[in-house]
């Protein structure tokens, strides 16, 4: 699989980040194929975080995420994946490698700025779950 699903969140739009954020992928030589500004409502959100449902901090996840527009893209290019993984850092910033987003501009571990697919089998059901093949620019 040599592509993601990368969010932009809705802290990163609140806090006019989505310009360095696109910069630091194009720097990273991962290229757009898809983009989209929307408002996730509780269904999406919900079914887009289906797997995490069981656990403690499910309702305050989907509240977040509902809370305001969020950047929706698909990257392309080798180990997209993992590199985009890289470039965002780990999920909670006080542990993210120094220079990564989430480092340097998540606030927390639930406002932490990005959301990037962990696997080839998330990152399908991923894109196909916001975007149709015709989204798409390949
Ligand atoms: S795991 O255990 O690896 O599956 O989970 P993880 O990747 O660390 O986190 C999954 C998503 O849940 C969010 N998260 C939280 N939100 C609110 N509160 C708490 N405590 C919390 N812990 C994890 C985390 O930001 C991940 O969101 P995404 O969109 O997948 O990055």
């Amino acid at each position: 699989m040599n592509k993601t699903l990368a969010i932009i969140k809705p802290d990163g739009v609140a806090n006019g980040l989505i310009g360095e954020i696109i910069k630091r992928i194009e720097q990273e030589g991962l290229k757009i194929i898809g983009m989209r500004m929307t408002q996730l409502d509780r269904r999406q959100a919900e079914g887009f975080y289906y797997v995490h449902r069981s656990r403690p901090f499910f309702h305050s996840l989907i509240e977040y995420m509902t809370s305001g527009p969020v950047v929706l893209m698909v990257l392309k290019g080798p180990n997209a994946i993992d590199r985009w993984r890289t470039l965002m850092g780990a999920t909670d910033p006080r542990k993210a490698d120094p220079g990564t987003i989430r480092a340097e501009m998540g606030l927390n571990i639930e406002r932490n700025v990005v959301h990037g697919s962990d696997s080839g089998d998330s990152a399908m059901y991923e894109i196909n779950y916001f975007f149709k093949g015709s989204d798409l620019v390949e």
